[in-house]
């Protein structure tokens, strides 16, 4: 387990979500509910929100599905899923913790994984996310899909270093400044800018045995959700 990783979520789950509101101008908001359609229009019985921190995914997750639905989030941070499950909807979530490394879950046992603004978290290094994703593969059953939104970079050269540049003087000083948790916003502006672009992280979910890799890009290619099929 990433304790270093852990120890910066347990800093942050109260005042989480409005420093995303803030620091994306609820774009966050608006990219997990589309994430949440383009994942959730196939059906399924199943559906996984990995990484969930404080439920955000697994509530639009929750919200899509019907009666029938079981809606999971897994995450290894104990107060960010303690922050999810006050949520109105966390009655239709099963909260389970789990490092994403091993996921408790049998081969072939999930239609639907999903994850939001959490993959930069699992780039340790390119092997590494590879690893998680043939996890994600792993539990998923065939013709199984995984929902990837995260930040990504802009094709266009001036939106891309206007990006990292607004990232670089906003992102430790006002997430620090709300959260108290300087470390935690240091360490957020710190990965955006080293997130693959969208044709190389698509080619890295084909490299974990995905098929049918295609991606859709948001707000000038700034966020990115890829979707891939077992
Ligand atoms: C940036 S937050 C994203 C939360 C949420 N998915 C969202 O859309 O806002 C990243 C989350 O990933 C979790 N996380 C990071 N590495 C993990 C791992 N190896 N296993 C399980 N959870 C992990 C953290 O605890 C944190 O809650």
């Amino acid at each position: 387990m990433n304790k270093g990783i852990q120890k910066i979520f347990a800093e942050v789950p109260k005042t989480y979500e409005l420093i995303n509101h803030v620091l994306t101008f609820g774009m966050d908001i608006i990219c997990r509910k589309r994430a949440a359609k383009i994942g959730t229009k196939d059906g399924g019985a199943v559906w996984l929100d990995v990484c969930s921190g404080t439920g955000e995914m697994a509530a639009n997750l929750a919200r899509l599905g019907d009666n029938d639905t079981k809606v999971i989030a897994t995450d290894f941070s104990l107060p960010m899923l303690k922050v999810a499950a006050t949520k109105p909807e966390a009655k239709r979530i099963n909260f389970v913790i789990s490092d994403v490394k091993v996921l408790p879950f049998p081969d072939n046992s999930i239609d639907l994984i999903a994850i939001s603004f959490a993959t930069r978290n699992l780039n340790t290094n390119r092997e590494t996310l590879i690893g998680h994703l043939r996890e994600f593969h792993r539990v998923l059953r065939p013709g199984g899909r995984f929902v990837n939104l995260e930040t990504s970079q802009p094709k266009n050269r001036l939106i891309r270093k206007l990006m990292h540049l607004y990232i670089k003087i906003s992102v430790k000083q006002i997430g620090g400044m709300i959260s108290g948790s300087k470390a935690g916003y240091a360490y957020l502006s710190h990965t955006v800018p080293r997130f693959y672009p969208a044709d190389e992280f698509a080619e890295i979910i084909k490299q974990a045995g995905f098929g049918k890799v295609d991606y859709k890009q948001m707000f000038f290619g700034v966020i990115a959700v890829h979707k891939g099929v077992k």
